[in-house]
């Protein structure tokens, strides 16, 4: 499969390295041009491009910048793509944007008002970059992790769900865009390594009033589920 990143930091590396061992053709993209990225590309065994080419070329394309960039995201070559968000929001980072810092509109919510016609599947929100370089097992491993991941449109998660399983991670279906406030920050499921049953039961258990404090992956000694 073609598979693209807008980005090229921390996370689109990790997912790169898996993708490209999977047997991925990839590319990477910044907002500097690919004449940055030569190095990196030939050391990941992928390609680089423009923003404009990774979207074009994705069949699948992932979206790993921080989120006050994604007004910049192209929106015409991604209607009727998949699109994977991997957004999270740092209001000391993204500025302050009122409805996500009050949960009115979760963050694949926000995207998806820039990109109406895509279809927009949450995924590799909830898992910290060292432990995607780390984590990720064959199927089927009895330690696997699970992850999980929303979205509105059922086929595009079917795809996604497939290229996460290739990348070594079981998935848990946590429902529509709107739903996934279940798995954002602060949020028990946010970044704690959990196998799939665990996730499913805490991702039901999560209400609107279950939250956790900051840095709670690091040590979540009980989970409030
Ligand atoms: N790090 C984690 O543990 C983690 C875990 C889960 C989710 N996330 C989320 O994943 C996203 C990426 O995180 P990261 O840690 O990979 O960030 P990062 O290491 O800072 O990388 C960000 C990348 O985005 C590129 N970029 C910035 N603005 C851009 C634009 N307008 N167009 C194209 N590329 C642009 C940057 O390159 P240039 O500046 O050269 O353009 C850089 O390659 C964030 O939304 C983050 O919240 C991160």
């Amino acid at each position: 499969m073609r598979i693209s990143l807008v980005g090229a930091g921390s996370m689109a590396q990790a997912i790169t390295k898996h993708a490209v061992k999977a047997g991925h053709q990839v590319m990477i993209s910044n907002s500097r041009g690919p004449e940055t990225l030569v190095q990196l590309s030939k050391a990941l065994g992928c390609e680089a491009g423009t923003v404009d080419e990774a979207v074009t070329f994705g069949e699948i394309v992932f979206i790993a910048i921080p989120l006050v960039a994604y007004s910049s995201i192209p929106v015409a070559p991604l209607v009727g793509k998949v699109v994977v968000d991997l957004l999270n929001y740092f209001p000391h980072r993204d500025g302050h944007i009122s409805e996500l810092q009050d949960g009115e509109v979760t963050t694949s919510e926000f995207l998806a008002r820039h990109l109406p016609q895509s279809r927009i599947v949450k995924a590799f929100n909830a898992i910290t970059v060292e432990d995607l370089e780390k984590d990720a097992r064959p199927a089927n491993s009895p330690d696997r992790r699970a992850l999980p991941i929303g979205g509105n449109d059922a086929e595009a998660k079917k795809i996604t769900t497939r290229l996460v399983d290739q990348l070594g991670f079981d998935v848990v279906d946590g429902g529509s865009l709107i739903e996934t406030w279940r798995f954002e920050r602060f949020r028990p499921a946010y970044c704690v390594p959990l196998n799939k049953d665990k996730l499913e039961r805490v991702l039901s258990a999560t209400m609107r009033e279950t939250k956790v404090p900051d840095g709670y992956w690091l040590n979540p000694r009980s989970i409030p589920v």
